[in-house]
């Protein structure tokens, strides 16, 4: 028998509010039909415009996790956030949702890897259950972007992809002696060049400018919102997400054919049709898309999808599920799960 980790529960939480392609044309020059023709997306959820914090929607989601996987927070001993959009600068965002879960004392790690940051944080969790350091882990992702996004037609090319949400999973030790029919993850794959950092980023504040962390022109040239070079981005995602999706395969010797599910990251429909016809996924089914009702909701993505997935019935005990993910850094990871 070997130690191994298992995904125990996922849930995930959304705020009410729907933002649809139709109402960003109150702010900005754009359109449903550019919307939805480049990037897939029909509507993403915005928290309201009041004092709600990322460490509000995942408390949301962890608390679903929880009860999915018949727990309560006094089982957990570790938890994991990745969040691109944390509470505060610092004290780290884990912190914060630790407070609100109530679970003072155990570890509280942020996860810093944006739109691949749940499964960057799937392996950490999975190497601390394997080195016996955690017996359960909760692994969050969550953001909003919606309060730190030019909605201007200045920033329409990214404000238009993202959404706010949450999405959290439970991941326990478990003991396998048939890795072909028991739940656990066979692996998790991660890269990073941070070459490209610039390709997807916010500028400030940053200590790159002194005394302040800003420069007498930072909010004039909105040095604080994101800014992409989409088409980089777009083309080094179609690449790099089916390459580690298949290092994962072949790390455990699979074919693209063996498996059931597949969870990309939702950055763009686009971007995950490319990935499924470079890996040759034959069945469109197999490839379980969100960012029509919810856009990117980068690290939070990833849980949502499987969330879903399950409430659609299309993930089920047994089947083989790949995870990839693409994003700002840039970074890319993937993991291989028996559900
Ligand atoms: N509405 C209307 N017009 C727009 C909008 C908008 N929201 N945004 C940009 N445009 C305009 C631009 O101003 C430009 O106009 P111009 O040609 O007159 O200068 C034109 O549309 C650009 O059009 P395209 O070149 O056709 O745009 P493209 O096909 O590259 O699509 C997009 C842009 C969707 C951002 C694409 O590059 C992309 O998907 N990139 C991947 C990046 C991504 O998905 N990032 C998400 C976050 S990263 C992550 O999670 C991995």
């Amino acid at each position: 028998m070997t130690r191994r980790t298992r995904v125990l529960g996922v849930g995930s939480f959304v705020p009410d509010r729907i933002v649809t392609n139709d109402d960003l044309t109150q702010w900005m020059d754009t359109s449903d039909e550019w919307i939805r023709t480049r990037s897939g997306i029909e509507q993403r959820h915005w928290v309201e415009p009041d004092d709600t914090t990322t460490s509000d929607l995942g408390l949301e989601a962890a608390n679903r996790a929880l009860d999915a996987a018949g727990l309560s927070i006094d089982d957990i001993d570790m938890l994991i956030v990745a969040t691109l959009s944390p509470d505060h600068e610092f004290p780290g965002t884990a912190c914060f949702l630790q407070a609100k879960l109530g679970c003072p004392g155990i570890p509280a790690i942020d996860v810093r890897q944006q739109c691949s940051g749940f499964v960057y944080g799937m392996a950490q969790a999975d190497m601390f259950v394997r080195g016996a350091m955690a017996d359960t882990v909760l692994l969050v992702g969550a953001e909003i972007h919606s309060k730190a996004m030019d909605i201007s037609t200045e920033g329409r090319d990214i404000s238009v992809l993202f959404g706010d949400g949450a999405g959290a999973a439970v991941l326990q030790a478990v003991d396998v002696d048939d890795p072909s029919t028991q739940a656990h993850i066979y692996s998790s794959h991660l890269h990073a060049d941070g070459n490209y950092a610039k390709e997807l980023w916010i500028e400030g504040p940053s200590s790159t400018y002194s005394p302040n962390r800003w420069d007498n022109d930072f909010l004039e040239r909105g040095a604080q919102w994101p800014k992409m070079n989409g088409k980089t981005v777009f083309k080094h995602a179609v690449t790099r997400m089916p390459e580690v999706a298949l290092e994962a395969l072949e790390a455990n010797d699979f074919a693209v054919a063996d498996v059931d599910l597949w969870i990309f990251h939702q950055a763009n429909m686009r971007i995950n049709y490319f990935a499924a016809k470079k890996l040759g996924i034959d069945d469109d089914d197999k490839v379980f898309n969100t960012i029509q009702r919810f856009g990117n909701t980068t690290a939070a993505t990833i849980p949502i999808g499987l969330d879903e997935a399950l409430k659609a019935g299309r993930l089920e005990p047994g089947m083989l599920v790949c995870i990839a993910a693409f994003g700002s850094g840039f970074t890319w990871a993937s993991s291989l799960l028996r559900w």
